[in-house]
């Protein structure tokens, strides 16, 4: 280890999209909502294990705008799993520290999701061990334009001048408002592509693309991604001096 990496911080915000449940599912000769819930049960360890390796926010990908293709079936399947995660996780997260928030439209979500979505980020409201957002009805694309849509309102109202608008002003508008970007954006399963996944908020991020698919992601994976991104030197377009 060289001594820059071994001086080098940890990944604040870490994003992962979560793929491969599917292939997980199939190569078991199981239906893919079974792959969906072993990646379920995956998040729980990931989570527990970001405070020791100082990961203060985690970003996961479980719902996209373009997810809404698959079969009713999946889809159906994955909106009940979301409901029963949050019922089951929710006096968990609370207690063990964590707070939860949600990005995404929740405009086409079903009230008794939105509700309960609603209802855990407010019982979470206080916590500040970690900081879980979930990405849910996401995409990237959609929440420039939906931020571009609200801050056309602004303007039209007089709140906002066209000349005040630049890149600090814009991130106000986003989904992720109060997050830092993403340090570190990993994806499991081999796939190497941001899928529409933190856009604007991903310029700079350090990519990693693990072969495992997610289901099988171990809390020590996470841990040597997190130690090839410490090896990285990172110049947000500058130079090293
Ligand atoms: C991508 O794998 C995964 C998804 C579209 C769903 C992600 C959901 C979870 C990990 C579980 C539920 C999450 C929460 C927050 C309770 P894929 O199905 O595209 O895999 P494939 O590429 O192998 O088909």
């Amino acid at each position: 280890m060289s001594e820059f990496s071994s001086q080098a911080p940890s990944a604040n915000h870490v994003a992962i999209i979560m793929d491969g449940n599917g292939r997980w599912a199939q190569s078991r000769g199981r239906p893919r909502l079974f792959g969906h819930h072993a990646g379920a049960k995956r998040i729980r360890e990931i989570l527990e294990s970001c405070p020791e390796l100082g990961v203060k926010y985690l970003t996961i990908f479980a719902f996209s705008t373009e997810n809404w293709k698959r079969t009713q079936e999946e889809v159906a399947g994955l909106m009940t799993l979301f409901r029963r995660y949050i019922i089951r996780e929710s006096q968990s997260l609370k207690e063990s520290g964590v707070r939860v928030r949600f990005i995404g439209d929740r405009t086409r979500l079903e009230t008794t999701l939105v509700d309960l979505m609603d209802e855990l980020e407010l019982m979470t409201c206080e916590n500040d061990l970690v900081h879980l957002t979930i990405a849910i009805n996401y995409g990237g694309r959609d929440e420039v334009a939906r931020a571009t849509r609200r801050l056309a309102y602004d303007v039209k109202s007089g709140r906002l001048s066209p000349k005040d608008i630049d890149e600090e002003t814009l991130p106000k508008y986003l989904d992720t408002l109060v997050l830092p970007d993403p340090d570190l954006l990993i994806r499991t399963s081999g796939e190497a592509r941001i899928s529409n996944f933190l856009l604007w908020q991903a310029a700079y991020s350090e990519y990693d693309f693990v072969d495992t698919l997610w289901p099988d992601f171990t809390r020590e994976m996470f841990a040597q991604a997190l130690e090839r991104y410490r090896k990285r030197t990172r110049k947000f377009g500058g130079v090293l001096i």
